[in-house]
């Protein structure tokens, strides 16, 4: 028996960017997005092309750099929004539009002033000019879970007259419930006129906990599209967690029997690590799948039958999702091509400049730290590809502070290619730090928050550092990591400047984030 194909549409680089802290820079999201690809999502959405020249830019570089995926950029109906869409996905090699419009009468009266019968001829003008530049077409009613179910049909058959391929349905506010769901793709199913030519896709919100299992509903009921983010990451309580849906359809293939998917699931830690290395968002210790605890066995009846067997109380293995963690890996004989080989089993390609900076960056942790684990390596890559073609570059920091004197701070950066020194002192060593920092680069943003996290256990884990900071309404976050936390904090604040400063060089033309 042939097995029906389940795609994997991943928006991490566009509704999960919308989650406070996310948002990330193009190198980043050029990172991410080669990550995605290995990790075998159908299709990635790279961003919304209207939003700034930034997202647009990201958009070009995702459609020109990858190869299998299809890439999708997201447009509201609106005829600029299309054709900026459509000039981001051109040089794709699968592209892909995805245009939306709300059509619960809750968004139509507050929010568009629209009536229904505008809205019907908006779907059906932009899906049209959609299709001009692209066979790939997808259609979403926003707030689909609260509208007229009647009305939706209406909608969708527009959608599909004018060419649409694809019809998601968003469960837009986090509203619905699994039973719900799936009884709304039956209906349309079964109503949409052309609904038997297209694919019926689902786009889940977490507000109350339920994206997974709706989006679960939904495939029995016939969808075969789920759109998900990699830690679920986006607006509010987030989206439907990529990881989570995988691995479910995976681990219960009794109960989802006949359903393939691409995915490659040992990619599924590496690329939550990615994502939580580049926004310095990291995930819950307890969340499913990815979580620090997700296979940690803490109670002495578990882990005596762990040890027994593993299948007690282990319902899928850690290497299944490329967790073979805690493994040495590398030490301080190792030379070149031994790293190189073990960053490319860890699906990393790094060259030039990068791969010398964080060949360098290896040495010195190896002649500080006998044991390399593959999150130390990970943490090394991360750390070496952020500096790239940076205004900032961090150099050294010497440090005086304890219980008898002030603290003060001697730091010395890169600054536009020349090498520059300033002392501060502060309330505390970090405090002091900073305000070297700020003086050099003559900036000034608030400090909202700051967090470490030691890479991997032990007292000579290398510390992981992210500090938010914000200046005007632009809020970023930075990361460095290091053996010595202190110089990790230089690191990570500097990456955050260099993040603003990036910011900064792109105008946004019109801002429609928070959809
Ligand atoms: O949640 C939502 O409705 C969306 C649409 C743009 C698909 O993100
Ligand atoms: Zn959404």
């Amino acid at each position: 028996m042939s097995e029906t194909p389940i795609k994997i549409f991943d928006t991490t680089l566009r509704d999960g960017e919308q989650s406070p802290g996310c948002s990330m820079n193009l190198q980043e999201k050029v990172s991410l997005a080669r990550q995605l690809e290995r990790l075998g999502v159908d299709v990635i959405e790279a961003g919304f092309p209207i939003a700034s020249d930034g997202d647009f830019d990201s958009v070009r570089a995702i459609a020109k750099e990858v190869e299998t995926s299809i890439v999708c950029g997201l447009a509201r109906t609106g005829e600029a929004d299309v054709r900026r869409a459509a000039q981001a996905v051109a040089s794709a090699r699968h592209p892909r539009i995805h245009t939306f419009i709300a059509t619960s009468d809750i968004h139509l009266e507050y929010k568009l002033r629209m009536s229904r019968e505008q809205v019907l001829e908006e779907v059906d003008r932009a899906v049209r000019q959609a299709r001009a530049s692209v066979d790939d077409v997808e259609f979403s009613a926003e707030d689909a879970t609260r509208s007229d179910r009647d009305y939706l049909v209406e909608v969708f058959s527009a959608a599909v007259a004018a060419g649409a391929t694809t019809l998601n349905v968003p469960d837009t506010v986090g509203y619905t419930t699994p039973k719900e769901y799936g009884a709304l793709i039956e209906y349309l199913r079964e109503r949409v006129a052309g609904a038997e030519g297209v694919t019926f896709s689902v786009h889940c919100h977490n507000d109350l906990g339920l994206a997974v299992a709706n989006s679960l509903s939904a495939i029995r009921a016939g969808a075969r599209q789920v759109e998900c983010t990699i830690n679920g990451i986006g607006e509010r309580a987030g989206n439907t967690s990529l990881e989570e849906v995988v691995m479910a359809i995976k681990t219960r293939s009794d109960e989802f029997s006949g359903l393939a998917l691409g995915i490659r699931t040992q990619e599924i830690y590496p690329s939550s690590r990615l994502l939580s290395s580049v926004t310095g968002v990291q995930v819950q210790p307890n969340k499913a799948i990815v979580g620090d605890n997700a296979f940690a066995h803490e109670a002495g009846i578990h882990q005596d039958g762990v040890l027994k067997a593993a299948i007690t109380y282990e319902i899928m293995t850690p290497e299944s999702i490329g967790r073979a963690s805690n493994e040495l890996v590398l030490g301080k004989h190792s030379g070149r091509h031994a790293f190189r080989d073990r960053l490319e089993e860890l699906g990393f390609e790094v060259e030039g400049e990068a791969f010398e900076r964080a060949f360098k960056r290896f040495k010195d942790l190896a002649d500080a730290k006998k044991v390399i684990f593959n999150e130390d390596l990970e943490a090394i890559v991360a750390d070496s590809v952020q500096t790239a073609g940076d205004r900032y570059g961090f150099e050294s920091l010497v440090l005086t502070c304890g219980s008898d004197a002030p603290p003060r701070a001697r730091v010395g950066l890169d600054l536009d290619g020349r090498s520059v020194e300033r002392e501060a002192s502060g309330v505390g060593p970090v405090d002091a730090i900073f305000r070297a920092i700020s003086d050099l680069t003559e900036t000034g943003s608030e400090l909202i928050q700051y967090q470490v996290h030691a890479v991997t256990a032990g007292l000579d884990a290398q510390g992981e550092v992210s500090v938010t900071i914000q200046q005007d309404d632009r809020r970023v976050i930075g990361n460095g990591v290091h053996e010595d936390v202190m110089v990790a904090s230089a690191k990570a604040y500097v990456h955050a400047l260099n993040k603003l400063e990036w910011h900064k060089q792109r105008r946004d033309v019109d801002a429609p984030r928070g959809i």
